[in-house]
């Protein structure tokens, strides 16, 4: 049998699937595993060694450390798998583009009112987030479903504390004009787990494990489909080398900031330094 016959037998091998799109991506997936080894002349000790990987990545994963997911952020395929399924325009505003979900989405996160906190107790420069939820053509989205997420001024999400906290996330609906806001951290860069074998396979690259600072949305509401997104800090030096690849110009908001005692939009006058950024969000129609 030559390497070619090989190939092909394996791929015939699911001809007998009964599910088309099972069927589709398993050829594809074969014949692109075997062009790589074809192409890098994968050595068995290499092959090995990336099983030992994936097992090492295996052991790590918990419900709150998903190796995996770090590794496809940082070779960008789940960047590249937001892209390709980018909904086309539908109207004359363009749909907030989306970036990548991250490990650090919970589903059960505190409601907070319109205007309140999500810090919980998380570290940072008070933020004075707010924006608008429209459809394509300006209409209000009343009552969609805001969840917004960002780590602490530590670079930690709650679900890496120790003690079990909810910190730095919540959840609030728009109001009847589509407006939402609510107070949260300035965001500021972070590194991503990399104390596993992703982190070493980025120190080997003579990569950084750095995200550029964020805050992250996910954006819900009957009749749209779902926006997971992040607003980015302008003129951020992390802009440019962000570890999974998720920057898009379209999402880098200036972060104004305040000197302390300066009334906030709420009334309050924060005792130190704060920010305020605005970010607009564009839903697609289902
Ligand atoms: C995050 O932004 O929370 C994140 C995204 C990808 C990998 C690690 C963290
Ligand atoms: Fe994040």
């Amino acid at each position: 049998m030559t390497e070619q016959e090989l190939t092909d037998r394996v791929v015939a091998s699911f001809d007998t699937a009964k599910d088309e799109r099972f069927r589709e991506v398993m050829r594809s997936l074969v014949r692109h595993a075997h062009a790589f080894v074809r192409e890098t002349g994968l050595a068995e000790d290499e092959w090995t060694a990336a099983i030992e990987f994936l097992t090492e990545a295996g052991h790590l994963t918990t419900d709150t450390r998903q190796e995996f997911v770090l590794l496809s952020d940082v070779l960008g395929i789940s960047m590249l798998t937001v892209a390709v399924n980018e909904p086309a325009l539908d109207g004359p505003a363009e749909p907030t583009e989306s970036t990548v979900l991250g490990p650090f989405f919970v589903q059960d996160s505190p409601e907070i009112e319109l205007g309140g906190d999500i810090a919980g107790g998380a570290s940072g420069e008070p933020s004075w987030f707010s924006g608008t939820v429209t459809d394509t053509a300006g209409h209000p989205v009343a009552g969609a479903r805001v969840e917004v997420w960002e780590a602490d001024d530590d670079g930690m999400y709650d679900v890496q504390y120790e003690d079990g906290a909810l910190a730095g996330r919540a959840h609030l609906f728009t109001d009847a004009d589509g407006r939402y806001r609510f107070w949260g951290l300035t965001p500021t860069p972070y590194p991503i787990p990399d104390d596993g074998p992703v982190g070493r396979l980025l120190d080997r690259a003579g990569r950084s494990p750095m995200r550029a600072p964020h805050l992250h949305f996910k954006v819900t509401a009957p009749g749209f489909h779902p926006l997971v997104t992040h607003i980015f800090v302008a003129d951020d030096p992390w802009l440019d080398s962000d570890s999974v690849f998720g920057v898009r110009d379209s999402l880098i908001r200036p972060f104004d900031r305040h000197e302390p005692g300066t009334p906030a939009p709420d009334g309050r006058r924060p005792q130190g330094t704060w920010t305020s950024a605005s970010f607009d969000i564009v839903l697609r129609k289902e």
